[in-house]
């Protein structure tokens, strides 16, 4: 990578009205960071950008809910996250916010240029839900009702969280204003649209070939798969023109006439908070913003969860491209989610844990942020959700940080102080071909990195430094000091072990930034610089060395302390008290699962119950019902037509040949058009996942259960 290139990188701007847990580091803000810092390790021009995202209807509703104004509730979740993300060595250039007046007047001039471009946008006057009381037309996210897909009763009005589906306000069925409580009226408004139809052409090209207007700015390829997919489903399926104005008093003023009254679209002016950010650092560093954004030289790259994808990835480059003289991004590595052991992160019910919030309950923790860094890179949700466990949190650090990293580097120090009084040995050896597979271990490395893959990025690091323990331990130079002290062969290890151990202190600071500074201590090298990796690479390509002989390192010191540790079990108590508190939730949700046994039936209600075994063999799904299923039950004796509400779960051709107990007396019933002969047995458990209730061991069709 040896370029003039400018880079920009980006992380999504979190709203300020909470505070982020570990996923959100795991999405988008630890494999930035960790892509960044190597960048600057090459010497890269490179300016790392984010802030809080402070309007849109979320921070409005929690305002209006808790009667607390906007601006206290921005405040206060703009100081957390930030502060969190400093403790973690997340190393931004700046961490700006979109309330700021630099912000306002960059998304206002990105509004007018549109605007006056003509062409770009359409004014349009609809219907939309007021509330007469609060004296206020109400976002989508303002109205709830029932779903009139699923029949959840709380759907939002774009969306419902329960089946997922997309939906407009005015679809719900019984909706309410979440102001007041009571049910709006339908009022006319009007709002400005970005015609995001126009569009679709060049966004095909530009996603699937990586090619605008004939030129290639991309290699496809290197674009994650879910990525693609998300993006070329949006816009097969048609793109439309999208409302980028809301009647709120919350936000950017839209800057024209008309406007009075309404503000920009939260997702409208956020990304373009990127611009606004560098724009704040460009006028802190003395440099020029536009060099970052404009022209040919520059490589924009946003780090995202996979939830802001069709933002990154369709709207907001539809929004440059339209806007004429920006640069579009060249990869958009969003990351899936992280779970946490085994559940989604959910604040309500106690699940999860938030930056800060594992910063002060592990504030006595040795090396607590590179820890929790380490894990949620070594268990990145790169191209698949995943789990984030306490016991891999202890494990990743035990065993790979303290036994393969840590005790490589120990061994190192330790021996060559005792051996050469801590000066890197004379070699008089030819060591090229050692060099170059060293030098071909440590270009694996950036390679995954440049690939936006950290996860294996971090496992090829952990490979040279396994390495460097294998080829340590096959020399056993301590087997030969003892006879012959001034060995060659023992010279000669302890030399080459030395230039992997530097290699790695500089390798490391990417993703373990604050013990890659102890490192460097150890070896007593100043703490690494922009640049060192490419000066280090350069060198081993020319197979010269990176510490030459006659360097004093510094005194043995443990570059990580085991968690379980025998003997101070101090650390392994904390992680342990975070099982406990899950442990908690768990059993208070058992209780409050536990529902009370209902009123007592006498023997004669039981044997009212004609309860049957039999097997499922037909099965389909039900036009406009997609939480039913018809089910074809054989009995033995005769078969059976059964709707059950079990589609959300299985697959119709999932449960063919599944073996059932049925309610064989039921009234029939008509569902959704079709008549229900019975009822299939379920039991269900606290998350609500369904399973069958069904004979232990098979038998036939038909039989009587009693
Ligand atoms: O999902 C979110 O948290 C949004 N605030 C992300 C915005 S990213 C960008 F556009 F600013
Ligand atoms: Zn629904």
């Amino acid at each position: 990578m040896n370029d003039t290139k400018k880079y920009l990188i980006t992380s999504a701007l979190p709203y300020a009205n909470g505070a982020l847990h570990l996923g959100h580091l795991a999405g988008a803000y630890l494999p930035a960071d960790i892509y960044v810092r190597y960048l600057r390790l090459l010497g890269k021009d490179v300016v790392f950008v984010c802030g809080s995202d402070e309007h849109g209807a979320a921070i409005t509703i929690r305002s209006k809910k808790e009667g607390i104004p906007p601006q206290q509730i921005i405040d206060k979740y703009h100081t957390i996250n930030k502060e969190a993300f400093e403790r973690l060595g997340i190393s931004f250039d700046i961490y700006h916010r979109t309330s700021e007046k630099l912000h306002h007047e960059t998304a206002q001039e990105f509004f007018k240029t549109l605007h006056e471009k003509g062409g770009e946008f359409e004014e349009r006057t609809s219907e939309q839900y007021y509330d007469e009381g609060f004296k206020q037309f109400l976002a989508d996210r303002y109205i709830v009702g029932e779903c009139p897909k699923c029949q959840h009763p709380e759907a939002y009005g774009d969306q419902c969280e329960n089946c997922g589906s997309a939906l407009s306000p005015t679809e719900l069925v019984n909706p309410k204003s979440t102001l007041s409580g009571k049910t709006p009226i339908l009022r006319e408004t009007k709002h400005w649209y970005f015609k995001l139809d126009k569009h679709g052409e060049w966004l095909k090209d530009w996603i699937e070939k990586g090619e605008v207007d004939g030129e290639k700015l991309h290699e496809p390829k290197s674009w994650k798969k879910h990525v693609v997919g998300q993006c070329m489903s949006w816009v097969d399926g048609g793109l439309l023109p999208r409302a980028i104005t809301r009647d709120l008093d919350w936000g950017i003023p839209v800057p024209v006439e008309g406007g009075e009254g309404k503000v920009l679209y939260v997702w409208f002016d956020a990304p373009i908070g990127y611009i606004s950010a560098t724009k704040q650092w460009a006028k802190d560093n003395d440099k020029n913003w536009e060099d970052y954004w404009k022209g040919d030289n520059v490589n924009l790259v946003h780090f995202i969860g996979k939830d802001n994808i069709v933002f990154h990835c369709i709207v907001f480059p539809s929004m440059l491209k339209a806007h004429g003289d920006y640069a579009l991004p060249v990869n958009v590595p969003a990351n899936q989610f992280l779970n946490f052991e085994g559940r989604k992160f959910s604040k309500s019910k106690g699940w999860g844990i938030e930056q800060l919030e594992y910063l002060e309950e592990f504030k006595d923790f040795d090396n607590k942020e590179d820890a929790l860094r380490y894990a949620l890179i070594r268990n990145m949700p790169e191209n698949r959700d995943s789990d984030f466990k306490w016991d891999d949190y202890v494990d990743f650090y035990d065993k790979e940080l303290a036994d393969n990293l840590g005790n490589f580097v120990n061994r190192v120090i330790v021996l060559t102080n005792k051996y050469y009084g801590g000066k890197v040995p004379e070699v008089s050896t030819d060591l090229t071909a050692r060099l170059k597979e060293i030098n071909d271990l440590a270009q694996k490395i950036g390679k995954e990195i440049e690939a936006y893959n950290f996860k294996p990025a971090i496992q090829a690091f952990m490979e040279l430094s396994t390495y460097g323990n294998t080829y340590l331990q096959d020399t056993s130079p301590w087997k030969i000091w003892k006879t012959e002290p001034d060995s060659e062969v023992v010279k000669e290890c302890l030399f080459v072990c030395l230039q992997i151990v530097n290699l790695l202190s500089i390798y490391c600071e990417p993703f373990i930034p604050f013990s890659a500074e102890k490192f460097r201590r150890i070896l007593n090298l100043p703490k690494v610089q922009n640049g060192d990796l490419a000066t280090a690479l350069t060198k081993l390509d020319a197979g010269d060395v990176l510490l030459p002989s006659g360097h004093q390192i510094g005194e043995p010191e443990l570059l990580f302390v085991k968690i379980n540790d025998r003997k101070d079990s101090s650390r392994l108590d904390i992680v342990n008290r975070q099982k406990e508190k899950l442990a908690a939730v768990l059993a208070a949700e058992a209780a409050a699962a536990h529902e009370p046994v209902k009123d007592e039936i006498t023997y004669d209600d039981f044997t009212k119950l004609d309860i049957r075994t039999g097997t499922i063999t037909a099965a389909e799904k039900i036009k406009k019902a997609d939480k039913l299923l018809k089910l074809t039950v054989d009995l033995g004796f005769e078969q059976r037509t059964v709707v059950s509400g079990i589609a959300k779960q299985f697959k119709p051709e999932e449960v063919i040949g599944q073996a059932i107990v049925l309610l064989a007396n039921l009234a029939p019933r008509k569902l959704k058009g079709v008549e229900s002969q019975g009822m299939i047995l379920m039991a269900e458990d606290k998350e609500g996942k369904l399973s069958f209730v069904q004979p232990h061991t098979v038998w036939e069709n038909g039989h009587v259960v009693k």
